[in-house]
This record gives structure tokens, C-alpha cells and sequence, in this order.
């Protein structure tokens, strides 16, 4: 299927989960199983491409597609996690959202010193999940120079913000 056949399968919902926000909901593309094989296909390859050496997704969106490009790689997955769910001692970061600020943790042993990590999750907005995302695996030695997303909304600059850090982002749609 083509990145224009797999938008189509993807609905926007107005004033989610706040006034103003046109949220872009992927439960339709889950629920398509040619779409969903597709595009874990497409962004398999761009992972691979990239060098991938395990693939780190966050919660709860980067879960679904992260584990699938790491399933098609043959490659390990590292769950990027919302506070207070590794039973372990975390490292974490704090961020703001398009709609609100979360935190994210991972387990510093997940990654092994100068492994190549690249990050995937269903949509870029502000980029503030990713950057700290990105901030937490290179914490723990992780070399993160890819991310990978279903969907980039480029109004709201994440994409710009992260190249800025030395993140180069690609997206199958925007
Ligand atoms: C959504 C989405 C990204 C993030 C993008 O996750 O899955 O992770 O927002 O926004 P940003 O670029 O402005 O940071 P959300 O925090 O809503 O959590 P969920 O995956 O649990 O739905
Ligand atoms: N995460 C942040 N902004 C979003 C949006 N507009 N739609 C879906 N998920 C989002």
C-alpha cells in the first residue's frame, strides 16, 4: 500500500482531547490488517536503512509500531516508559505536550554503551517526547541519530526541533 492509500485510513477528530486540537487518530490503521503490515514495512525499511541496532518506542503509541519494526528487523525493542511502571531505578525526563506535560523513564541498562538506537512513534507534533526520548537513551549511551514516525505535523515544528539536536526525522505522512 502507498503512504497516500495508508493517510486515508487514518481519521482526525476535532477538539481531542482539548478545544482546538485536531487529533489524529490511528485506531482505524490499526484495525486494517493490510494498512497496519504495511506500514510497519515501510518504516522496517527506513530503520534499517538507518543502521538500526534496537529500537526504542513511548508509551503508548511507539509501542505498537516500535515493536513491529523491531519484529520485522529481527532486532530488540526498549519500552520508553510514563512514570512509576519499571519495577527498577529509572532515569527520567520531564516535557511538555501539544495538550499537557508527562515524563518518560527507561531502565539505563536497556542499552548497551555506543549501540545504535533509532526511535519510533506513531506522530511528531511539538516534539517534546522525543527529544526527552531522545535525551534518556543517549543518558544511557545510547547513539541516537534516527527518528521515525507514522505522521509529522510540521505546523508545530518537532520535526525542526529535533534536527536541531542532531535527530534526523522521517515521517511516512503528514
Ligand atoms: C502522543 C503521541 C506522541 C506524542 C507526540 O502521545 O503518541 O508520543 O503525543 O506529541 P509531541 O511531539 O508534542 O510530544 P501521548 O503522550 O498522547 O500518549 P499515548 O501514546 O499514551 O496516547
Ligand atoms: N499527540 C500530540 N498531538 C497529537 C495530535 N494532534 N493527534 C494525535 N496525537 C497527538
Amino acid at each position: 500500500m502507498t503512504t497516500d492509500e495508508l493517510k486515508a485510513l487514518i481519521r482526525t477528530v476535532p477538539d481531542f482531547p482539548s478545544p482546538g486540537i485536531q487529533f489524529r487518530d490511528i485506531t482505524t490503521l490499526l484495525g486494517h490488517g493490510a494498512g497496519l503490515a504495511a506500514t510497519m514495512k515501510h518504516l522496517a525499511k527506513a530503520a534499517e536503512l538507518a543502521g538500526a541496532e534496537v529500537i526504542a518506542g513511548m508509551e503508548a503509541r511507539g509501542f505498537i509500531f516500535g515493536t513491529g519494526v523491531a519484529v520485522e528487523l529481527g532486532i530488540g525493542f526498549i519500552p520508553i516508559r510514563k512514570p512509576g511502571k519499571l519495577p527498577i531505578k529509572t532515569i527520567g525526563v520531564d516535557y511538555d505536550l501539544e495538550y499537557g506535560t508527562d515524563r518518560l523513564e527507561i531502565d539505563p541498562a536497556a542499552i548497551a554503551p555506543g549501540q545504535r538506537v533509532v526511535m519510533v512513534d506513531d506522530l511528531i507534533a511539538t516534539g517534546g517526547t522525543a527529544l526527552a526520548a531522545a535525551d534518556l537513551l543517549r543518558q544511557a549511551g545510547g547513539i541516537v541519530e534516527q527518528a521515525l514516525f507514522v505522521i509529522d505535523l510540521p505546523e508545530l515544528g518537532g520535526a525542526e526541533k529535533l534536527r536541531s539536536a542532531g535527530v534526523t526525522v522521517d515521517a511516512l505522512m503528514a
